[in-house]
């Protein structure tokens, strides 16, 4: 029996979750939920806490996660969100965020070059390392001199994993995404590791960006990419910019993963929307590729495929929300993806 972990969070997070869970459930894959419903920031202005040493156990158990998003504007504290996802990242030691960007329909391309619209590409970002290491400190003093800090952290088995699984799916080539020019410390060690893998991916055409370069090129001409690899922050800024080329926030799908034990939480990139929720107005197809995704990953393709064709039916026909051109609410536009389904 497959069990899947669910968070909603806040948010449109627990408007999005149940057109997943209920497009799963339409699979007929007889998953089975455990659903982690009190996790999420009321509970955490209560109480105090954010994501428990039970709660964590209990995703351990799972054979995956399905979550929405994480965030509320009462909370100021940055230690909520930290202590949710940054901590089932880190704990579970989830070191591949693995965003797939393709183009849904041709009316959402914001690109006006018809040839170069069709982006079909993953960018892996490194998701335990970097800048959101939370390593750092703030010195205080005479206002001139207050200083902060974040340090980058990176190390050689965790470069070194992420760009393996970045070769380990390509279909065409990677490119490494960096900023080695400026940054040189981290970009020697990020260099050295991709000329180690690159000489054991013989096959996969290999080839380098600066990092500013390629969000240029990006929006120029994304057809060119296949697998993009880039470190936390670089990878989280050009997998905003390659969803809003794929559809927009809505749409763009993720998985947390550890490509070693097979452990993945999944959840659409965007987050809680307050501006828009409790309007139903929140589009469901983030959350419901994210879910296709995971029953790919658990030995579903087929019915991962399934879902991502009637999503694409759905969107064609204009049964989606209005960030897409449609004028349907989440669970309207939920269950046109249903129907669409064979
Ligand atoms: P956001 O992704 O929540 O919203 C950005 C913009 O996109 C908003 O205008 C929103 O209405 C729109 N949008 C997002 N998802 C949409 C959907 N499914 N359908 C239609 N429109 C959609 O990012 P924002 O506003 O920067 O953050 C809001 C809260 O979410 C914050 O507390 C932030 O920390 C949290 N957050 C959580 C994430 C997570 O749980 N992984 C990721 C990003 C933000
Ligand atoms: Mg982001």
């Amino acid at each position: 029996m497959t069990v899947i972990s669910v968070i909603a969070g806040d948010g449109i997070g627990r408007e999005v979750v149940p057109e997943a869970i209920e497009t799963l459930d339409a699979l007929g894959l007889g998953l089975r939920y455990d659903v982690l419903d009190h996790v999420n920031a009321q509970s955490y202005l209560r109480t105090g806490a954010a994501l428990s040493d039970s709660d964590l156990d209990r995703v351990r158990a799972s054979d995956a996660t399905l979550l929405g998003a994480v965030g509320d504007p009462r909370v100021t504290s940055p230690d909520y969100a930290r202590g949710v996802l940054l901590r089932l990242r880190f704990e579970l030691d989830l070191y591949v965020n693995h965003r797939a960007v393709t183009l849904l329909h041709d009316r959402l391309s914001p690109l006006r070059d018809e040839k170069r619209r069709g982006i079909d590409c993953v960018i892996v970002r490194e998701n335990t390392e970097g800048l959101y290491a939370g390593i750092g400190g703030a010195l205080r003093g005479s206002s001139e001199l207050e200083t902060a800090l974040d340090v980058e952290v990176n190390t050689h088995a965790g470069v070194s994993r992420v760009i393996a699984y970045a070769f380990s799916i390509a279909r065409t080539g990677v490119c490494l995404v960096d900023k080695s020019n400026a940054v040189p410390h981290g970009g020697r060690l990020w260099q050295r590791c991709w000329a180690e893998q690159c000489a054991q991916w013989p096959g996969i055409h290999a080839t380098h960006q600066y990092v500013d370069t390629a969000a240029m090129r990006l929006v120029a001409d994304p057809t060119a990419f296949d697998v993009i690899v880039a470190n936390n922050s670089h990878g989280d800024i050009l997998s905003d910019l390659a969803a809003q080329l794929g559809g927009g926030l809505g749409t763009a799908a993720s998985a947390n993963l550890n490509a070693r034990t097979g452990f993945g939480l999944y959840e659409p990139v965007h987050g809680s929307a307050p501006d828009i929720a409790g309007t139903g107005s929140a589009n469901p197809v983030g959350a419901v590729l994210s879910a296709a995704l995971m029953i790919e990953h658990l030995g579903h393709p087929q019915e991962a495929l399934a879902v991502r064709s009637a999503v694409a039916r759905s969107i064609a026909d204009r049964r989606c929300t209005p960030d897409l051109g449609g004028t349907l609410t989440t669970r309207q536009a939920g269950a046109a993806i249903r129907a669409a389904l064979d």
